[in-house]
């Protein structure tokens, strides 16, 4: 659970128990779904929106929650990749988004936090100076306000990118205004229903795991990873990452009131957050490709060591990490899933951004549901090409994924299962096969087995966070195997620890 989820409680939901319809059925409820579901209700649109766990506990509650058009080193490569113009509109699209978020908080008078702030990219040295250099170009050129800026001193900068007139909020305060909207003017929410598959007729119907249908003129699909392709594969067209946030109490204040990131490798990211009436700083980063990297645990000291340098600690008030999924050509995919599905819609990808592209998917998502016109519609559409030579990285990036496919890269234990410690897990073979161990706090040891249920690679242990992350497309499991973040639907198979006495722990992965 993140601060954000600490600070503010959500309301929540039953689960679906019967077969239900609406004229829109909404798969997520995180930022998107939420968004979709409060601008459809107030249109008078009958919804119903469901959620595998509860309300906002996939990225939107684990988020920095920063609203900002400043999407990182973005608008140089996207004039170099797609032109000016398509450009231009991504910064109009997430100005539109942060407006849209404005007008919300003033005509539900929600009391969510929320600050003017300037964004700040900063650069620690000379390669990525120049970087900042070709992206202020950029906005230049794209007629983006901005000003360059020595950089801020307490983060021993080179050279600063100011964006101003953005902001931050408190994401869970905010969304919570728009469910009771929702709920009060008649839409249906659900929890913990897991939708497992979807039908393709004029009237499609999601089905739970639980074998109920909910039929809708329209399904929008935005449950972060699509628990849905159409045979679109997603997995082939993103890849997963994972970044950690540290919430201190720093003995020092940034000097400047702005919210910063630093895009070089690692990322840091920084704002300030108000949690019960003391001032504490977020900070971000340390992102690697989900699975893969070294101990998770070693980025949330990273960014201790971080904190520590630029602002002193005086309490380390809390730690939470997220995943995020990043495009071909780092635009999200937003629109109709395909031509075989004209009532579906599908919302994923964000790279980090989800607070503006959330919220824009579900203006243009909305739009779609009304068969109106979204200036944003073809830029995002998931059917887009848009030539980019970074594809050639990306690609590179997923080759890795037969790796992990064939090898796997967990090493084998020689230690005991009755010498595993609580909160420990090791990795073992049995009768040749691979089985993941984890000892829980009241010591029941759960072993599963480690073959992602999606294409069979092999998981890999999250220290920091107690789960079996696939390395290939993200696909992450609790340590009692179940699923807790797509592509894979199907939970780990788990086994009963007493029947492993005798650990084969010889490391045959040349066999796979
Ligand atoms: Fe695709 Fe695991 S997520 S193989």
């Amino acid at each position: 659970m993140s601060l954000w989820e600490e600070d503010y409680n959500i309301p929540s939901f039953p689960a679906v128990t019967a077969d239900d319809s609406a004229d829109v059925i909404i798969v997520g409820g995180g930022i998107t779904g939420i968004t979709a579901a409060y601008l459809l209700t107030k249109a008078n649109v009958s919804v119903i929106l469901i959620d595998a766990d509860r309300l906002v506990n996939g990225t939107t509650g684990h988020t920095t929650a920063k609203i900002t058009a400043q999407h990182g080193l973005i608008y140089d490569e996207l004039i170099q990749h797609t032109d000016k113009t398509k450009a231009r509109l991504h910064y109009e699209g997430a100005t539109d988004a942060l407006n849209m978020i404005k007008e919300t908080i003033e005509s539900l008078a929600i009391d969510c936090d929320f600050v003017d702030k300037n964004a700040v990219l900063y650069a620690e040295n000379d390669v990525y100076a120049r970087k900042l250099e070709r992206e202020a170009m950029a906005y230049k050129t794209l007629n983006i306000p901005h000003e360059t800026i020595e950089g801020p001193p307490d983060l021993q900068a080179v050279g600063g990118l100011r964006m101003p007139d953005q902001a931050e909020f408190h994401p869970i305060k905010y969304l919570s205004s728009l469910v009771h909207y929702i709920t009060k003017h008649g839409g249906r929410i659900y929890e913990q229903t897991v939708a497992t598959n979807l039908s393709k007729d004029d009237r499609p119907e999601v089905i739970t795991r639980d074998g109920h249908r909910l039929q809708g003129s329209h399904v929008i699909v935005c449950s972060h990873f699509p628990f849905y392709e159409g045979n679109q594969f997603y997995f082939t067209r993103m890849y997963a990452e994972r970044s950690y946030i540290l919430a201190i109490k720093p003995k020092q204040m940034p000097a400047e009131d702005d919210m910063y990131l630093n895009p070089e490798d690692p990322v840091r990211s920084i704002r300030k957050m108000s949690f019960r009436g003391e001032e504490l700083l977020l900070i971000g980063g340390e992102q690697h490709k989900t699975g893969q990297g070294r101990a998770t645990s070693s980025h949330y000291e990273a960014l201790e060591t971080f904190a520590n340098k630029h602002f002193g600690i005086e309490r380390i008030v809390d730690r939470w990490s997220a995943q995020d999924l990043t495009t071909i050509d780092k635009l999200p995919y937003i629109g109709r899933m395909s031509d075989a599905h004209p009532n579906v819609y599908v919302s994923t990808g964000y790279r980090k951004w989800g607070m503006t592209t959330g919220t824009l998917a579900a203006m243009i998502l909305s739009d779609a549901v009304h068969l109106k016109q979204n200036r944003y519609a073809s830029l995002y559409s998931p059917n887009r090409f848009y030539a980019n030579p970074s594809i050639a990285t990306f690609l590179r990036e997923n080759l890795n994924v037969s790796k992990h496919l064939l090898l796997g890269k967990l090493d084998l234990t020689n230690q005991s299962l009755d010498d595993l410690n609580t909160n420990e897990a090791i990795v073992f073979k049995h009768n040749g096969q691979r089985k993941g161990a984890f000892k829980d706090t009241e010591n029941h040891i759960h072993i599963v087995d480690t073959t992602c249920t999606h294409l069979g690679c092999e998981v890999a242990w999250n220290d920091g966070d107690h789960t079996w992350d696939c390395p290939c497309h993200g696909s992450r499991f609790s340590y009692t195997g179940d699923v807790i973040e797509g592509p894979a639907e199907t939970p780990l198979q788990t086994h009963d620890h007493s029947l492993f006495t005798n650990l084969d722990t010889k490391d045959d992965s040349s066999g796979w």
